[in-house]
């Protein structure tokens, strides 16, 4: 496994992914699948920090599973599995844990904005989460992590965890470094292009779900805030239609000279037409791939179970060595 460089990446299965989880995240992992050893978890545990229906809990992971295989994640070529099916994540977060400070957990701005979403259910599991997700990492020996900049204080802190142990205990985990994709194109919500698309957003025309039928993605998209021009091109202060030119760009492969040379003369109207269409036929085999595949269970347990065999072959290796540096007298 070390003769390629290994990257990890998770995601959560709150409901399905959005445009902006594929284009930005998704659609890269699978490129990176030629490259790289790689491993991709369904991160069942990091979603119980918030409030979950465990019924709605159970169904959503089995769809972002299959959802990531539907994307083109080759279960056969990388290790995909469900992060509560290997159960030394929880034991390596809690050797972590002791090797992280309060102070440095009280700093993560997104627990400070999560609390504040959530005022009344501040558990101790949302401020150790980027404990466990140090945990996700180092267990594998990753060496690269492809996070959005969301993440990357929780990435910078799992470093600082991983030298702090190296240091104290002798070499254990490699340190992660940060995956910086070529694109990276940040997908932007639809009704306030301004901030990021996201599928927390009250406002349901402000995000694409991946496995949206066409009329509600052409609908979406004829709704899209823009402004009072008229020409399809990108500039500064064009927020809104520059969002829609990168989205276009981004499922048709054509560059932005392109894309306005091919809108030249025509409206806002016929260009949000154009971009639905587009994204609605990119995302059609994703979606007919995601049908056929929870049609057929066996299959997906099959593939889950392999995976999480395969993740704990690798994990335990990295606990075991854990345990034994600080002192847990071997059984
Ligand atoms: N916290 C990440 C998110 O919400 C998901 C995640 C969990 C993750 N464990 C990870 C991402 C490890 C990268 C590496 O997006």
């Amino acid at each position: 496994m070390k003769d390629k460089k290994i990257i990890l990446s998770g995601i959560q299965p709150t409901g399905t992914f959005t445009l902006g989880n594929y284009i930005g995240a998704v659609s890269n992992w699978k490129k990176l699948q030629e490259d790289y050893n790689c491993i991709y978890m369904i991160a069942n545990m990091h979603a119980i920090t918030v409030r979950q229906d465990p019924t709605a809990l159970r169904h959503n992971t089995l769809k972002a599973y299959a959802l990531l295989l539907a994307c083109g994640i080759d279960p056969e070529r990388s290790i995909a599995f469900i992060q509560s099916h290997n159960r030394c994540h929880a034991e390596l977060n809690w050797v972590l844990a002791c090797s992280t400070q309060f102070g440095e957990l009280s700093r993560m701005t997104q627990f400070k904005a999560k609390s504040e979403k959530h005022p009344d259910d501040i558990n101790a599991g949302l401020f150790t989460y980027p404990v466990l997700m140090a945990g996700d990492i180092l267990l594998y020996q990753s060496d690269l992590v492809p996070v959005g900049i969301d993440q990357k204080q929780h990435l910078e802190l799992a470093r600082d965890i991983a030298q702090r142990f190296n240091q104290k205990y002798g070499e254990t985990f490699t340190i992660p470094d940060a995956y910086i994709g070529e694109v990276g194109a940040k997908i932007m919500s639809l009704q306030d292009p301004t901030s990021k698309m996201s599928k927390s957003d009250e406002n349901p025309n402000s995000c694409i779900f991946i496995l949206e039928d066409k009329d509600t993605i052409i609908r979406k998209f004829k709704r899209a805030i823009t402004d009072s021009d008229t020409c399809v091109r990108f500039a500064e202060g064009k927020d809104g239609i520059n969002n829609l030119i990168t989205i276009y760009s981004c499922v048709t492969g054509k560059s932005f000279d392109e894309i306005e040379r091919e809108f030249d003369g025509k409206g806002y109207g016929d260009f949000k037409i154009a971009v639905g269409e587009a994204v609605s036929d990119h995302l059609a085999p994703v979606r007919n791939e995601f049908d056929r595949l929870m049609t057929d269970k066996d299959y997906l347990k099959d593939c889950y179970t392999k995976g999480a065999e395969k993740a704990e072959r690798i994990a335990y290796r990295t606990v075991s060595k854990a345990y034994k540096k600080v002192g847990f007298l071997q059984l």
